[in-house]
């Protein structure tokens, strides 16, 4: 059933501009917020919508909020991540773009919730269009009321500032992000404490992507019973598919949680370039495990597409066609992960270059007997061992290729060729 959620004004002109964001219907929802509901209020109903977070590992947004403790006599942060780095991934950057003030609404009801004075929006540095536009909303925002002191005359005060990366994947896990907006190095932090504890600047803070705010308005102002009637039962709402790679129609799709990948490819994307067959599927960015062409009746929501075998992760879909040698896929993210890894812990900065060795070499026709072994044993020793999950994210995908596709990658080192027509 087509139904736009956060899409639904995307199209309409100067949509970007204050004015005809509300001309939409756009900030009634921050209004009722404010008149109706209590901060504790905001945080109930955005449990019971079942809204579980877009930034990859799909937490409950609520329940995420409700750890935040109270009166520490700290600061509480909301910081926005809008890094969006991850290859593959190119919906938060539709909001931002076309819809700023849908983000703004969500992020100042956020705060509200979470009796937080102070937000941030981290952007990555590539983004430059990107953060022109939201630095030109924010600004419209403070100009009427709805950022700064007394926000429409309820007595809530925020701030909301715009913070550029300096583009860096590493900066878009939640405590390098923390780290980065402190002015130091996009190194992550060990955790526990979680950042809802001790965050930015050692106060409780909430770090959640754009799509899962961006979400918030509509909950308000619908209900949670609304949106926990759009997609299926432990996977509440709609999400925005980037696709990219070998369809007919290359875009961000807004479809309800629990659509079939089928009808996400053949339908909304045309299918595939003329006369090619589907290969592979990367449904979730380039660090989840790939998926195989049989696979694709399995539903696009977090617990069927991990019962798949694969993440739901941040829904960038890339659909890989029968030219695809696998081998130079795996090669091509693991150079990706190479280059990001922040080099803290050994088994991430050690393993993701050594995998990239390795399938380099296999490419080239100078594979060695084992390699494949010994990639399946690096990668099995890059998981669950690191700060962070960077190392999982690089460790993931190659697994999976080549137990998905092990064949190719044995004819790459005995044959010394590639087997791909
Ligand atoms: C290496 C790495 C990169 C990440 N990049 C992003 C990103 O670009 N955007 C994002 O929202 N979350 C990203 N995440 C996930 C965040 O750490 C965090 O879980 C997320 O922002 C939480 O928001 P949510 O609860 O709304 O999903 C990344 C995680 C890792 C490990």
């Amino acid at each position: 059933m087509p139904i736009k959620v956060l899409t639904k004004n995307i199209g309409v002109p100067d949509l970007q501009c204050l004015h005809v964001y509300e001309s939409l219907g756009g900030y009634q929802a921050l209004a009722k917020t404010l008149r109706e509901h209590s901060p504790a209020e905001v945080t109930e109903i955005v449990k019971k919508s079942g809204l579980r977070g877009r930034g990859g590992a799909g937490f409950p947004t609520g329940m995420k909020w409700g750890f935040v403790p109270k009166n520490t006599g700290k600061p509480v942060y909301l910081c926005v991540n809008a890094d969006e780095s991850e290859p593959g991934t190119f919906k938060d950057r539709l909001i931002i773009e076309k819809d700023p003030h849908q983000l703004i609404e969500g992020i100042i009801i956020s705060a509200y919730a979470l009796n937080c004075h102070q937000a941030f929006i981290y952007i990555r540095g590539e983004f430059v269009y990107g953060s022109d536009v939201l630095n030109e909303a924010v600004n419209e925002a403070y100009a009427k009321g709805l950022l700064g002191r007394n926000i429409l005359g309820s007595g809530f005060d925020l701030d909301l500032m715009v913070h550029r990366g300096a583009g860096a994947y590493i900066c878009g896990e939640e405590t390098a992000l923390l780290e980065s907006i402190e002015g130091k190095r996009g190194h992550p932090r060990l955790k526990p404490p979680f950042p809802a504890v001790v965050g930015l600047y050692e106060a409780p803070t909430v770090i959640n992507n754009v799509e899962t705010l961006a979400n918030v308005p509509h909950i308000i102002q619908n209900g949670a019973e609304w949106f926990a009637s759009i997609g299926t039962e432990r996977n509440a709402g709609t999400r925005l598919f980037g696709v990219s790679g070998h369809v007919k129609k290359r875009g961000v799709y807004e479809l309800p949680m629990g659509t079939p990948l089928r009808d996400l490819i053949f339908d909304c994307c045309e299918g595939l370039r003329e006369g090619r067959k589907l290969k592979a599927i990367v449904p979730g960015g380039s660090s989840v495990p790939v998926l195989t062409a049989d696979q694709i009746d399995v539903r696009l929501d977090f617990d069927s597409i991990a019962a798949a075998g694969s993440m739901l992760g941040s829904a960038g879909v890339i659909v890989m066609d029968d030219t695809t040698c696998m081998v130079a896929a795996a090669r091509r993210i693991a150079k990706f992960y190479a280059e990001e890894s922040c080099g803290q812990c050994t088994q991430c900065r050690e393993g993701t270059e050594w995998i990239y060795r390795i399938l380099t070499r296999m490419e080239n026709g100078s594979g060695r007997t084992g390699d494949m072994e010994l990639l399946l044993d690096l990668c099995a020793n890059m998981k669950g061992r690191t700060i962070c999950p960077l190392s999982d994210a690089a460790a993931m995908p190659i697994e999976s290729y080549i137990q998905r596709f092990p064949a190719e990658f044995a004819a790459h080192i005995q044959e010394q060729r590639c087997v791909v027509a």
